[in-house]
C-alpha cells in the first residue's frame, strides 16, 4: 500500500527508516519530510494544517494510510479529517489527543480513575494560583496547559520564582497555552518513556526507554526535547513495567473508552519512577523524539503492521519482537539550542559517520543544498547505534560522531551515564 507519513524530525527519519523495511509498502510518502527520509521516502510540500489539500493529496496518490507523527496535526484534528475521508490514519483524535493537548484534561482524568500522578491544582487565574501556592511544599511545579513546544514547565525552588511563572503564563508568554495554568507536586526518582499502542481497547507496551532533558552533561541545565536517548531502560524493570500498564495505561485505556473518545495511536508516558512506584508526569499522543530512534533500531516485527494493527482495533491478536541488543542515541544540536539556534551551517562527513557498523544517522533539522547538508533546526542529527551491549552501543555512536565534521554543533558526552554507572548495565 502507499502510505503518506507526516512530520519531518528525527522521529519521522526512523519511522521512515522502519517503514521502507516493510513487505507491506509499496510508495511511501512524507510531508514535509527533510534530506534524510528523502532517503526512504517522496517527500512533498503538503500544508498539513490544510487538511483538505492533504485529504485531496491522499486520493490523487492512492495512499491507503496516513501516519501522523507530531502532536500539533493531532491536536488540530488532521485525524479526524481523514476519518470522516473514509482514509485510514495512525495517530488520536482530537479528543482523544487532549491528554497531550491539555495537562488539566489529564490530570483530571487521573483523579476522577486512580491513576498516580503528582498531587495538583489546575487555574484561570492569577490570584487563585497564587493562593493555592500558599499551601504548597518546595519546589513545585507550574505549567502552561497546553502545547508549549516543551517550553511551559518550570520547576520553581523558590515562592518568587513560582509566582514568576504564574504571571509569565497569564501574561501570554506561553502564547495561548498558558491560558490555563496546572500547580503540582515535586516528584522525587528517575524519569523514564514508556510507550505502548493502543488500538482503544488492547494496549501493547512497547519496549522501554530513557532520554535526556537536559541539555548539558550531568542532566544540567535547561530543559530540551531530548539530547540523547536509550534502550532497553534499567529503571524500567519487568515489576515496573506491569506496574505501569496495570496502574497507569490500562485505565486510561479504559478511561478513554468510558468518556467516549476511546484511544488510537502511541501512547507516550512520561514517567517519574519514585519510592512508591511508577506515577504518571505527562501524556504525549504520539512517538517521543529521541526515544522512538532507539525504539526503531531494536524493533525486529514490522512497524507498518503494527501500526495498521493498531488503526483496525486488532492489537489483541498481534505481538512485537525485539532485539535483545541495545540502543543508544545521541543528538547533535546546533549552537544556541534550545535558545535561537544558528542555521545554515554546513556538516561534513556523514557518509563516514554512517559506514560505522551498528550506525544509522537519522537527520532531524536539516536540509539539503546541492551536495551539501546544512543545519536547519535546534536538534539537527540524531547519531543512533545498535550492539549487544549498552556500553558497545555507546562506543559505536561516539565513534560515529568523531567523524562527523561540524563546527556550528554540539551534543552530549554523557548519554546513558546513569544507566551504565549507576546500574553497571
Ligand atoms: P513535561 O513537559 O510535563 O514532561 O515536563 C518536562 C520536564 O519537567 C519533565 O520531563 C520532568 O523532568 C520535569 N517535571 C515535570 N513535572 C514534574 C513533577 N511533577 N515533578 C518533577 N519533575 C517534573
Ligand atoms: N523526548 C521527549 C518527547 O518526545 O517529548
Amino acid at each position: 500500500m502507499n502510505v503518506l507519513l507526516v512530520g519531518s524530525g528525527g522521529r519521522e527519519h526512523a519511522l521512515a527508516w522502519a517503514l521502507s523495511a516493510s513487505p507491506l509498502l509499496k510508495t511511501l510518502y512524507c510531508a514535509p519530510g527533510n534530506p534524510g527520509i528523502a532517503e526512504h521516502a517522496t517527500c512533498v510540500k503538503l500544508d498539513v494544517s490544510d487538511h483538505p489539500a492533504v485529504i485531496a493529496y491522499c486520493r490523487e496518490q492512492d495512499i491507503g494510510f496516513v501516519i501522523i507523527g507530531p502532536e500539533a496535526p493531532l491536536v488540530a484534528g488532521l485525524g479526524d479529517a481523514l476519518g470522516a475521508a473514509s482514509i485510514k490514519y495512525f495517530g488520536p483524535t482530537k479528543a482523544a489527543a487532549q491528554l497531550e493537548g491539555s495537562k488539566g484534561y489529564t490530570k483530571d482524568l487521573c483523579r476522577e480513575f486512580g491513576i498516580p500522578t503528582a498531587a495538583y491544582g489546575r487555574f484561570k487565574d492569577a490570584a487563585s494560583a497564587r493562593a493555592y501556592l500558599a499551601n504548597q511544599k518546595l519546589p513545585i511545579v507550574v505549567k502552561a496547559d497546553g502545547l508549549a513546544a516543551g517550553k511551559g514547565v518550570i520547576i520553581a525552588q523558590t515562592s518568587a520564582e513560582a509566582e514568576a511563572a504564574i504571571d509569565a503564563c497569564f501574561s501570554g508568554a506561553f502564547g495561548a497555552a498558558g491560558a490555563e495554568v496546572v500547580i503540582e507536586e515535586f516528584l522525587e526518582g528517575e524519569e523514564a518513556s514508556f510507550f505502548a499502542l493502543c488500538d482503544g481497547t488492547t494496549a501493547l507496551p512497547l519496549a522501554s526507554a530513557q532520554d535526556h532533558k537536559r541539555v548539558g552533561d550531568g542532566d544540567t541545565g535547561p530543559n530540551t526535547g531530548g539530547m540523547g536517548a536509550y534502550s532497553p531502560a534499567p529503571v524500567v524493570t519487568p515489576e515496573i513495567a506491569d506496574r505501569v500498564m496495570r496502574e497507569i495505561i490500562n485505565p486510561t485505556v479504559v478511561a478513554m473508552r468510558q468518556r467516549g473518545t476511546p484511544f488510537k495511536g502511541v501512547l507516550f508516558a512520561g514517567l517519574m519512577i519514585t519510592d512508591d512506584g511508577p506515577k504518571l508526569i505527562e501524556y504525549n499522543a504520539r512517538f517521543g523524539d529521541p526515544e522512538t530512534q532507539v525504539l526503531m533500531m531494536r524493533m525486529k516485527s514490522d512497524l507498518l503492521a503494527a501500526l495498521l494493527a493498531t488503526a483496525d482495533g486488532v492489537l489483541d491478536a498481534f505481538d512485537i519482537r525485539w532485539n535483545d541488543d541495545a540502543a543508544l542515541t545521541v543528538v547533535l544540536a546546533a549552537s544556541g539550542y534550545p535558545g535561537t539556534p544558528m542555521r545554515g551551517t554546513e556538516i561534513r562527513g556523514l557518509d563516514a559517520a554512517s559506514r560505522v557498523a551498528g550506525v544509522e544517522i537519522f537527520h532531524a533539522g536539516t536540509r539539503r543544498d546541492g551536495d551539501r547538508i546544512l543545519a536547519d533546526g535546534g536538534r539537527v542529527l540524531n547519531v543512533t547505534a545498535i550492539a549487544p551491549t549498552l556500553m558497545e552501543a555507546r562506543e559505536r555512536a561516539y565513534q560515529a560522531i568523531s567523524r562527523i565534521d561540524w563546527p556550528g554543533g554540539f551534543y552530549r558526552k554523557d548519554i546513558a551515564w546513569r544507566a551504565l554507572k549507576e546500574r553497571g548495565v
